[in-house]
């Protein structure tokens, strides 16, 4: 099937959801004028970004029937959108099931659905069905679009609705949405990722790597501006390759030049950049932007060339530290984050110490680090050497001290300097102070007002507390957004 057949399907499939949709919201409309009130929902996204971005779709269906969200589980509707990229969180959804389980028997009327990348796994569904028969509706992570349909045949049929795909090519787009916040908004570039890192369970549970159409992205990004949006985050798990499998192939660094076009979007974010494809042409694009924000996150996940071929990660420690030299000679201001794993099989105390000399040398302003969670299914789990417990969490104590290092001798670099600040919200802990966000990425608290809210405007740094800044609006403030 070419493009544009893919695109006559897709726009079918968009029109016959939107007519259930249709049909629900009539539903619930005469409930509503019998019993005045509305249903209730609650949406628990346990994974990454792109897992809050579905979650936002999801949201975005719910409150086009007639839904209305609340912030508590005792909600007529709860969707648990899971994550399984570590063992942990496939422990947190089941631990907080069993007491799902017990709120639906005080209210039989409740739904609980799951879906997300969990659900992608067969062992986890094959439980569900033996163990937690209350579930309502279980759907994985390639047919979301779906869900008022699969919501649709729950409330006709009163038996466990079960919608899994293993993969597919659609991307169904003109749905509704719920953005989170009204200033700044994620938007998916690509679906899926291809890399088969040998430890990463991603690729069996998002399928095959597929991107959006330039078109379809500017024209999101294009209606997010005029609604007032001014911060994009391009979302995919390795943006670098963006548009390879197009019908006319575009790069990202190409996009980019697209997007920074559009009026109105004052910021642009994106993540995440897998090291092995990223482009001089991406590096010249971000030097010379105006929009794209001074932060890059560049997982390197090991610092020993070693490790890394057995990770299929299909770079080194020396051509990812040349390319960490390329970026900061194009972008000296930048700031640099990352991901490391300690523990993949077969570490040594030597693979270890490669990884302390990487962020040692690269100076990251902060890392996320996990110890490595054997993934059924994965290259990496069938390894022979997988390193005890006591080894990995040992490991990962020494990295976290020096992780903190880095980012302790990175923080504070802009103190008593004037910066663009986008303001997000009051601050939690002191009304009477905004919190807003630097281009990289760093918090400033500040007296203001909550009008300022959603607008970028001029902050002077007065003091840093090691991972934020206090600050103060500087007089001389341009407000734009
Ligand atoms: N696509 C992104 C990462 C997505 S997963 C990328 O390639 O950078 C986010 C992070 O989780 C990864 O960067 C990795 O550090 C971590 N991770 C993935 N699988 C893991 C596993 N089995 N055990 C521990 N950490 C893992
Ligand atoms: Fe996982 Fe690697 Fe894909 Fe990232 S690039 S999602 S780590 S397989
Ligand atoms: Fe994201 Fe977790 Fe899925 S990290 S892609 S939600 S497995």
């Amino acid at each position: 099937m070419g493009n544009s057949d893919n695109a006559n399907v897709n726009d079918l499939e968009a029109a016959k959801q939107l007519d259930i949709i249709n049909q629900l919201r009539i539903r619930f409309d005469q409930e509503f004028e019998k019993t005045g009130k509305r249903r209730t929902y609650h949406i628990e996204t346990f994974g990454c970004q792109m897992n809050s971005r579905d979650s936002e779709k999801i949201s975005g269906i719910l409150k086009q029937i007639g839904y209305e969200e609340t912030d508590s589980e005792k909600a007529d509707l709860v969707l648990y959108n899971t994550c399984t990229v570590r063992e942990n969180a496939n422990n947190r959804v089941f631990g907080r099931l069993g007491y799902l389980g017990k709120l639906k028997k005080s209210n039989p009327g409740m739904l609980i659905a799951l879906c997300g990348c969990m659900m992608q796994e067969d062992i986890v569904v094959d439980k569900l069905k033996k163990s937690y028969r209350f579930v309502d509706i279980i759907f994985g992570t390639h047919n979301i679009f779906k869900f008022a349909e699969l919501l649709q045949t729950r409330l006709e049929s009163d038996r466990m609705v079960i919608d899994l795909w293993k993969d597919t090519d659609m991307i169904v787009e003109n749905l509704p949405n719920d953005r989170k916040y009204p200033f700044k908004a994620g938007v998916n570039i690509m679906f899926g990722c291809n890399n088969y890192c040998s430890y990463c369970i991603v690729p069996y549970v998002r399928g095959r790597e597929r991107s959006r159409n330039p078109q379809d992205i500017l024209e999101e990004i294009r209606t997010l501006a005029a609604d007032g949006v001014v911060e994009i985050m391009l979302l995919g798990q390795n943006v670098n390759s963006y548009g390879k499998n197009l019908e006319t192939p575009m790069t990202f660094a190409g996009l980019l030049i697209e997007i920074e076009k559009i009026e109105g979007i004052e910021r642009i974010r994106f993540m995440t950049s897998h090291p092995k494809d990223l482009s001089d042409e991406l590096i010249e694009v971000m030097a010379k932007s105006k929009k794209i924000c001074k932060h890059l996150h560049l997982p390197v996940q090991s610092g020993s060339s070693r490790l890394l071929k057995l990770m299929n990660r299909r770079y080194t420690k020396e051509s990812y530290l040349e390319l960490v030299r390329k970026i900061r000679a194009a972008v000296p201001d930048i700031s640099l984050t990352t991901d490391i794993i300690v523990g993949f099989p077969g570490e040594t105390e030597e693979d270890f110490l490669e990884t302390m000399e990487v962020v040692k040398q690269v100076g990251y302003d902060s890392a996320f680090t996990f110890i490595y969670s054997k993934r059924t299914g994965t290259p990496a789990a069938a390894m022979e050497n997988q390193v005890p417990e006591a080894a990995a969490m040992e490991r990962f104590d020494r990295l976290l001290k020096e992780v903190q290092q880095s980012s302790a001798r990175s923080a504070g670099k802009d103190v008593h300097t004037v910066q663009k600040v986008l303001v997000e919200e009051v601050n939690t802990q002191d009304p009477s102070l905004l919190t807003g966000r630097l281009s990289n990425n760093l918090l400033v608290h500040f007296p203001g007002d909550m009008g300022l809210i959603g607008k970028i405007i001029d902050v002077s740094l007065e003091e840093s507390k090691g991972f934020y800044y206090m600050g103060k609006i500087s007089p001389a403030a341009t407000i734009t957004g």
